[in-house]
């Protein structure tokens, strides 16, 4: 495994691994991704093997320029209503956090989609990404670059931790902006928008540019109150929305804020609020963890959910490394970028 850096040079030779057929993590601006190359059977077929993932759970295509996308999605086969919708939704949110989930041309192998008709197709905007995608085929299959169902990765050495062994190359740069994956959002011919998975761009900012978007990702939840009851299962509306994922090691509590400032404290167990304000009554010097790992973390003292989302995945993989016996969270407000925090919170939840 070669460890490379952002520099010219490095990407360049991480695009050849690429085009070799090779597995490179690289940072995006939401998540490391696992890359390959889209249009090579045998490198899909390893990111399966290597995250352990189902095969019935397809992976996202990344581009690096739009003109990309009608080699990989049949925009022929969309209305004059989708393709003024997808024209609205590219200038608005591309290069960034949302991925489209759009009819696929025939050349798209089957493994990248799962075998389903439709293709999911993202543009970062993360340099880096940027260049190591023009660099290789300008087509890069990437799912987060963690194993199947666990946390995903904001820095390098999240990668290298739990695949560091399997792959073949990973880019260092740095940790990840947005903190949390890309909404994944699909469009079909006469129906309305569908939100598959809450992400970096919100319900609201899709809305506010191409009008009504459904919803088909929402989990039970009741008055901010997370329900963490598995007969309460929302029907799989996406094949990655699984219940169970993005989940630490070690269970996962959620509460609500309210319940989160009267649990009692142990000292065995890790804290995650969300501001500084359900905290008042908790020790202000509680026992380490670890020596590098305080008991209570929070995503952001003045409650800000934007820098709460970069710091989400980094906090919880503190926290699940610490010894921690289980880890508590409080839920976030419904906002912005909040609903995908508490979509992950709520995934990573440990269900009795
Ligand atoms: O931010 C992100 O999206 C990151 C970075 C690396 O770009 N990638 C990522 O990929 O989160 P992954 O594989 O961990 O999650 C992709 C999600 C899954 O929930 C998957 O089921 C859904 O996108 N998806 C992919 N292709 C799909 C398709 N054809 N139809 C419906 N859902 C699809
Ligand atoms: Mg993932």
């Amino acid at each position: 495994m070669i460890k490379l850096g952002a520099s010219r040079i490095d990407i360049e030779r991480a695009a050849e691994i690429l085009n070799n057929g090779g597995l490179v993590a690289f940072p995006t601006e939401t998540v490391y991704g696992l890359g390959a190359d889209a249009f090579n059977p045998l490198s899909l077929a390893r990111v399966f093997k290597v995250k352990n993932r189902p095969h019935f759970d397809p992976l996202i295509i990344h581009i690096a320029k739009t003109n990309s996308l009608e080699h990989i999605a049949c925009l022929d086969s969309l209305d004059s209503h989708c393709r003024k919708l997808l024209d609205l939704l590219i200038n608005s949110f591309w290069p960034g956090p949302l991925t489209l989930v759009l009819p696929k041309r025939q050349e798209v192998p089957g493994l990248a989609t799962a075998g389903l008709p439709a293709v999911a197709i993202r543009f970062p905007s993360n340099p880096v990404a940027q260049a190591l995608i023009t660099l290789s085929t300008g087509a890069v299959a990437a799912p987060s670059a963690n194993p199947f169902g666990r946390l995903s990765p904001t820095r390098a050495e999240h990668v290298m931790e739990t695949l560091g062994n399997s792959i073949d190359c990973i880019i260092d740069g740095g940790p990840c902006q947005v903190g949390v994956e890309s909404t994944v959002l699909e469009i079909q011919n006469a129906g309305i928008p569908r939100i598959l998975r809450p992400g970096g761009i919100n319900r609201k900012q899709l809305e506010a540019i191409i009008g009504p978007v459904e919803d088909g990702s929402k989990i039970s939840q009741e008055k901010g109150n997370i329900q963490c009851d598995q007969n309460k299962t929302a029907a799989l509306s996406a094949p990655g929305m699984m219940q169970s994922h993005y989940a630490p090691v070690v269970p996962l509590f959620l509460h609500s804020p309210e319940e989160m400032a009267t649990l009692p404290y142990h000292d065995k167990e890790g804290y995650l609020f969300f501001s500084g304000k359900n905290r008042t009554q908790w020790p202000t010097n509680p026992v380490q963890l670890s020596s590098h790992c305080p008991a209570i973390l929070t995503l952001s003292e003045t409650g800000n959910i934007t820098e709460a989302a970069a710091n989400l995945y980094e906090y919880l993989h503190i926290l699940d490394r610490s010894g921690a016996s289980c880890i508590h969270a409080e839920s976030l407000p419904e906002e912005g970028i909040g609903e995908a925090i508490n979509d992950r919170l709520y995934r990573a939840c440990h269900k009795n």
